[in-house]
C-alpha cells in the first residue's frame, strides 16, 4: 500500500535548516528557523529552567501519568502569564500541548468540533505551518491582508477591510504579538478596533502565542490578547514556551479557551478529550520547569531578567542593521527593522536576491527573505548589510 503514497513537500523552515546544517562553509550565517541564538551562536538553556531541572531532579519521585488535560498548575501558571493574575478563572479551560504547533492544531479541532462550518480566517502572510496544517484537516480557511509590503507595516485598512466579510461562528487567528513572518504589529488601538468587529460579528478570535517577551517586553507583549480576552465571550489562545522558557524541544504549550461559565465544564472535557484522542497526555518535564519558573520568585526573577537580556540583544541588533544599512544605501527605506518587533522580519527582497546571499555570502534566509534577526551578532550585521545591497534589494 505504502507505494500509493505522493511525496510531500518538505517543510521550508524546517528544510533550510538541513541546508544550513550541510554547509560546509565556516563564515556561514544561519538566519532562518526561529530559535534564539546569542552572539557565540548558541541557544542556551536559561539559568531558570537549569535551576529549576536541578530541583526537579531532586524532588521528582514517580514518572506516573499525570492529568489528561495537563496538571492544573500549570494551567494556572499559564494563564496567570498570558492573561494577568485577574484571569476569569471560571470560563477559562486550559490544555497541556505539545508545544505551540499542538495547541494550533487543537485549537484548530476544537473550532472544527464546535462549529464544523466554520471558516478559519488567516493573515497574509501567516507561519507557513498554520497553513499547511489547515490544508491537511481538510479545514477551510480564509486569507486576509495583513502586510504592506511596500511601506513593510500592517495594512490595517485593508485587513479591516477584508475582516468585514466574517461570518459569525467563523474563527479569526492573530499572532499575539511578534507576527511571524513580517515582524510588524498591530498598535492597541488597532486591537481594540480588531475586538469591536469581531464583536459586532460574532466571530471568536484566536490567538497563536508564541513569542511573548520577545517585542515589547513580557507584559506588553500579552497587552493586546488581553484586551481580546477582556472584550470577547469566545477566545481561543494557544500560547507556546518553547521561544520564551528556551525549552524547543521539550515540546510545552497550552491551550486556553473562554467561554461561558456554562461552557466551561464540556469545553474543558473536549480538550482532554482532543488529547486522548492524539497521543493522550502532552510532554510533562517542560510543563513542570515551566510551572516551577513561573511560581518561584527567585527563579521567575532571574528567567525574567534573562529573557529581558534576550529581548534587548535582539532590539540592538535591529538599532545596528537598520543604522548601517542607512548608510550603504545612503537612504531610510530600511528603518523599518529598527521598527519591527521579535525574532522576525520580512525583509522585502526577491527570491532571486535571497538565493543570492545564500550562494554568494552564505547566508541563510526564509525564501520570503523573513530573517530571523536573533540569529545575527555585532560581526555579522554589516556582512549581512553588505549583501543585502550587493543582492540589489
Ligand atoms: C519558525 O517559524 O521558524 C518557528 O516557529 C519554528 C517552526 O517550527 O517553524
Amino acid at each position: 500500500m505504502f507505494n500509493s503514497l505522493k511525496a510531500q513537500a518538505p517543510d521550508k523552515i524546517l528544510a533550510l535548516m538541513g541546508q544550513f546544517r550541510a554547509d560546509p562553509r565556516p563564515e556561514k550565517v544561519d538566519l532562518g528557523v526561529g530559535v534564539y541564538k546569542d552572539a557565540d551562536g548558541r541557544t542556551p538553556v536559561m539559568r531558570a529552567v537549569k535551576a529549576a531541572e536541578k530541583q526537579l531532579w531532586d524532588s521528582e519521585t514517580t514518572k506516573t501519568y499525570t492529568a489528561l488535560a495537563g496538571e492544573p498548575a500549570f494551567h494556572a501558571a499559564m494563564a496567570t502569564n498570558v492573561l494577568g493574575a485577574d484571569y476569569p478563572a471560571d470560563r477559562l479551560s486550559c490544555l497541556a500541548t505539545v508545544g505551540g504547533t499542538g495547541a494550533c492544531r487543537q485549537g484548530f479541532e476544537l473550532a472544527r468540533m464546535a462549529n464544523p462550518e466554520a471558516t478559519i480566517w488567516v493573515s497574509d502572510p501567516t507561519w507557513p505551518n498554520h497553513l499547511s496544517i489547515l490544508a491537511f484537516m481538510k479545514q477551510d480557511y480564509k486569507l486576509y491582508r495583513y502586510f504592506d509590503s511596500a511601506a513593510r507595516t500592517v495594512a490595517f485598512d485593508a485587513m479591516m477591510e477584508d475582516l468585514a466579510a466574517v461570518k459569525a461562528g467563523d474563527v479569526v487567528l492573530l499572532h499575539g504579538c511578534c507576527h511571524n513572518p513580517t515582524g510588524a504589529n498591530l498598535t492597541l488601538e488597532q486591537w481594540a478596533a480588531v475586538a469591536d468587529l469581531l464583536e459586532a460579528k460574532g466571530a471568536v478570535p484566536m490567538i497563536d502565542l508564541a513569542y511573548q517577551g520577545f517585542g515589547d517586553g513580557l507584559e506588553q507583549d500579552a497587552a493586546g490578547t488581553r484586551l481580546i480576552a477582556a472584550r470577547l465571550p469566545e477566545v481561543i489562545i494557544a500560547a507556546s514556551c518553547s521561544k520564551n522558557f528556551g525549552i524547543y524541544r521539550e515540546r510545552t504549550g497550552c491551550l486556553m479557551v473562554l467561554s461561558d461559565a456554562a461552557s466551561k465544564e464540556v469545553t474543558q472535557g473536549t480538550l482532554a478529550y482532543l488529547n486522548r484522542q492524539s497521543y493522550s497526555f502532552a510532554p510533562d518535564h517542560g510543563a513542570r520547569l515551566v510551572t516551577m519558573v513561573l511560581t518561584d520568585p527567585a527563579l521567575k526573577a532571574d528567567w525574567m531578567a534573562e529573557l529581558e537580556e534576550v529581548r534587548t540583544g535582539m532590539l540592538g541588533l535591529r538599532e545596528q542593521l537598520a543604522a548601517e544599512l542607512r548608510q550603504l544605501s545612503n537612504s531610510d527605506r530600511f528603518d523599518f527593522i529598527a521598527r519591527h518587533r521579535g525574532m522576525f522580519s520580512r525583509l522585502g527582497a526577491s527570491p532571486e536576491a535571497v538565493e543570492k546571499m545564500r550562494v554568494d555570502n552564505a547566508i541563510y534566509m526564509v525564501g520570503d527573505s523573513r530573517l530571523n534577526i536573533a540569529g545575527l551578532n555585532a560581526k555579522t550585521v554589516p556582512l549581512l548589510a553588505r549583501a543585502i545591497i550587493a543582492a540589489g534589494v
